[in-house]
């Protein structure tokens, strides 16, 4: 795991999009994971700052998010497909019918969308880099703890402090949905490259127990130590929980000479 600690919110989403953009300039076509949440806000918000100055287009680009609320239709302003329209695909050149989340309407079988989800991915080509945060029970996507390591899209159901966490989001008397369909672990695991943003310090404690804790089902993100490309970028204060700080900082100065004399290793 590559560890990335910088200053602040706009740091993470500048240097998550430096990233992107490496990949979007080698292959325009690239397959990308998304995810949505408070945490991607700045990095979206960034990348489309990055297509209107025409410095990247996403026009060959396919998507797939993470996850989305069960029963919640693309017209309720709660769904992530909303979400994804509002923050991010109506400011960029994507082609819409090229853009996918696991949505699960009334007429749908839920049992049915997690393995039609998983071969519409493969059909695609597997993704090349998902985007992803951290919960503060360090789930990834909805994998909440205790979550199958071998998981693939599927329902499932929220814990109390997921529900809680996002009820931020929701009126007093707007429904909050219980239950939703997520890609699995082994799902994102799949993925080639993963960028892993969490900022703020109540993902200080997730952070710790994904870099450094066991890999257990009961910090989902903790597996992500079993990938061999994903990088994890955080602010000062979701990074205060970890006891390596200075060799992941060393680390760091030493991969960006690396890359500045070798360039950057596409596959
Ligand atoms: C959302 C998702 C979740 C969030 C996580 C962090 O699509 O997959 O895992 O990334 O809950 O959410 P925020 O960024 O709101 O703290």
């Amino acid at each position: 795991m590559e560890v990335i600690v910088l200053k602040n919110v706009e740091n993470v989403a500048a240097t998550a999009g430096v990233l992107l953009g490496e990949l979007l300039r080698v292959k325009p076509a690239a397959v990308l994971g998304l995810a949505t949440g408070g945490t991607q806000l700045a990095l979206y918000h960034r990348l489309v700052e990055k297509y209107l100055d025409g410095s990247l287009s996403f026009k060959q680009t396919t998507s797939f998010n993470l996850d989305e609320y069960l029963g919640v239709s693309a017209d309720n302003n709660q769904s992530f497909r909303a979400y994804m329209n509002r923050e991010f695909f109506d400011h960029i050149d994507i082609d819409k019918h090229n853009t996918f989340l696991p949505a699960c309407n009334e007429e749908d079988n839920p049992r049915l969308v997690g393995p039609l989800y998983e071969k519409k991915i493969h059909d695609a080509g597997g993704i090349d880099l998902q985007v992803m945060g951290i919960g503060a029970n360090g789930h990834i996507g909805f994998n909440e703890p205790s979550s199958s390591l071998g998981s693939r899209t599927r329902i499932k159901t929220l814990t109390k402090q997921t529900i809680e966490d996002n009820s931020r989001l929701f009126s007093k008397d707007e429904f909050q949905p219980k239950l939703a369909i997520t890609m699995g672990i082994a799902t994102i695991m799949d993925v080639r490259r993963i960028l892993l943003l969490a900022t703020g310090e109540n993902k200080a404690d997730a952070v710790g127990k994904m870099v450094e804790g066991p890999v257990t089902a009961m910090c989902p993100a903790s597996v992500l130590q079993l990938h061999e490309n994903v990088s994890v970028l955080l602010d000062e204060k979701a990074a205060t929980g970890l006891k390596n700080r200075q060799y992941y900082d060393w680390t760091y100065r030493q991969n960006e000479s690396l890359k500045e004399r070798f360039g950057i290793l596409h596959e």
